[in-house]
């Protein structure tokens, strides 16, 4: 039997060594041994009928195994594994070969875990040698939309647009760090202190952000949105309530009219999923060209050129922006510019853009409510250093833009467009707003219900129909 008091009481570089000790010795070491083992066990038993229905519950999350376990079998199968012999290996086959050997060390060590203990013991392990540690059954999970890690021992998952506290943990913040080090090193990049922060996506589509100390005051932290499996089309918004189906008509006509559109909304409220859904719509023969800090758009059409974004290099040169991608796209002869979001200054290529011709254009802007999106566009455009009056910029604004879209994230998480308007004139210095829909909550015994309401009248029916994308009254009904 493997003498695991002494691997685990004096680090591994002991393990080896023949230390020719007496019985005394051998016998003090198995009641040593014997005592981990009933540790580990009481450790695995008590995790396991306490937090095993919940495991369930949360379909397969499970709670961290006991440290010096972990540490022991991790370093016993990475010694074991021919990392040489495995390059050529695809991952599956790896995880296989991990798999294994942590089942051939627990063996060989006569680890008593019980079969579930053994077959979380197997995973852990499997899943920090081949993934990302403990959230890699995270991010294999089709429920999961978020992950928020705040230090080794505080992560959050949104499912169904819920957060809640999960039971994964980081060994420490070390481990932590580590794993937030190979995430960005799988990217090309790379976090230390001198560059304590990275905004990236990962190959599977998912965002990443991670922040650092001394950044981040309490531990590192990381956030994960996870890539979602195929773009959202508007059916789906309007069976998950997102949307009334009248509305989704109206869109589809907006879309073909090539209305200038903008999406606002706080942060995660749906934004991007809209933009994907209402983009659907654009016809096939048209060539679009999408710009973003991490593309996330997934339109369906045949014809469309996709843009990102290029972080400033080590020594803070070679960035290029979203203003940059979009003035280069103008001279790549777009049908329409889709901009994921406009954060900076990049708003007045985009509103010039809007009214010279691309129409059909649309982004999206970080903003609770349609007045405070045109407030955040007038600063942005002030921001890109435009000599243009205040009275200017809103002219450009209201000309430039046909359909504000309002969605929110209800307190039950629920994503919905609350509010949807078209602009008019600019008028005693305000842009007039036609609100077609709007969304009002009609709590049912503290649930989040209510309905839309249309204002049965659009100021772009003429457009839909010069643009052989009539919209039926039938959809602008006055309870939808
Ligand atoms: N209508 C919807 N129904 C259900 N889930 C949704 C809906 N819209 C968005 N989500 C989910 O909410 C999360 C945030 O969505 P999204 O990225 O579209 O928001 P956002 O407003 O663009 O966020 P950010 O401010 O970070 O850019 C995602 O996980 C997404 O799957
Ligand atoms: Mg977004």
């Amino acid at each position: 039997m493997i003498r695991l008091t002494e691997r685990l009481g004096r680090g591994r570089r002991d393990d080896d060594r023949d230390d020719g000790d007496g019985r005394d010795g051998r016998e003090h070491e198995e009641r040593g041994t014997r005592r981990e083992r009933e540790g580990y066990d009481r450790d695995l038993d008590r995790a396991q009928r306490t937090r095993g229905r919940e495991r369930d519950r949360r379909g397969g999350e499970a709670p961290a195994i006991a440290n010096e376990l972990f540490e022991t079998l991790y370093h016993e199968v990475v010694d074991r594994l021919d990392t040489g012999g495995i390059v050529d290996l695809d991952p599956g086959e790896v995880a296989e070969r991990v798999q294994e050997l942590v089942g051939r060390a627990i063996d060989e060590r006569q680890i008593a875990v019980g079969s579930r203990g053994r077959r979380r013991v197997i995973e852990a392990i499997t899943d920090e040698i081949v993934g990302l540690g403990p959230i890699e059954r995270l991010l294999g999970d089709p429920t999961v939309s978020d992950i928020l890690v705040n230090g080794a021992d505080s992560i959050y998952v949104e499912r169904r647009g819920v957060l809640e506290r999960s039971e994964v943990r980081f060994r420490s913040n070390e481990h932590l760090l580590n794993t937030i080090n190979r995430i960005v090193a799988r990217i090309g990049r790379r976090i230390d202190e001198s560059s304590p922060m990275v905004d990236a996506r990962l190959p599977d589509g998912s965002r990443v952000n991670a922040i650092i100390p001394p950044l981040a005051v309490d531990g590192p932290l990381l956030s994960i949105r996870r890539f979602q499996t195929g773009p959202v089309s508007l059916r789906e918004l309007i069976e998950g309530g997102s949307c009334s189906s009248g509305m989704a008509h109206y869109f589809k006509s907006v879309v073909r009219a090539r209305c200038n559109v903008l999406v606002c909304g706080g942060t995660g409220s749906g934004k991007t999923t809209l933009l994907n859904a209402l983009s659907r719509y654009i016809p096939s023969r048209e060539r679009i060209i999408t710009i973003e800090d991490s593309a996330e758009l997934r339109l369906q059409q045949e014809h469309v050129a996709r843009l990102e974004t290029r972080p400033p290099n080590l020594e803070g040169a070679g960035e290029v922006t979203i203003r940059d991608l979009v003035r280069n796209a103008l001279r790549m002869r777009p049908d329409r510019i889709i901009v994921g979001e406009c954060r900076s200054e990049e708003v007045l290529d985009m509103i010039q853009a809007m009214n010279t011709g691309h129409d059909g254009s649309m982004t999206t802007v970080h903003a609770n409510n349609v007045r405070d999106a045109f407030t955040r566009l007038m600063s942005m455009l002030s921001m890109a250093g435009t000599q243009l009056g205040e009275s200017m910029m809103r002219e450009m604004i209201a000309r430039a833009i046909d359909v504000v879209i309002n969605v929110s994230r209800g307190s039950d998480g629920t994503r919905r467009v609350i509010s949807v308007a078209e602009t008019g004139d600019v008028h005693q210095g305000e842009i007039e707003l036609h609100e077609i829909f709007v969304w009002r909550n009609e709590p049912v015994m503290g649930r989040d219900e209510g309905h839309w309401y249309c204002n049965g009248h659009s100021t772009l029916m003429d457009r839909f129909r010069n643009a052989g994308a009539r919209l039926a009254s039938k959809y602008l009904a006055e309870v939808q």
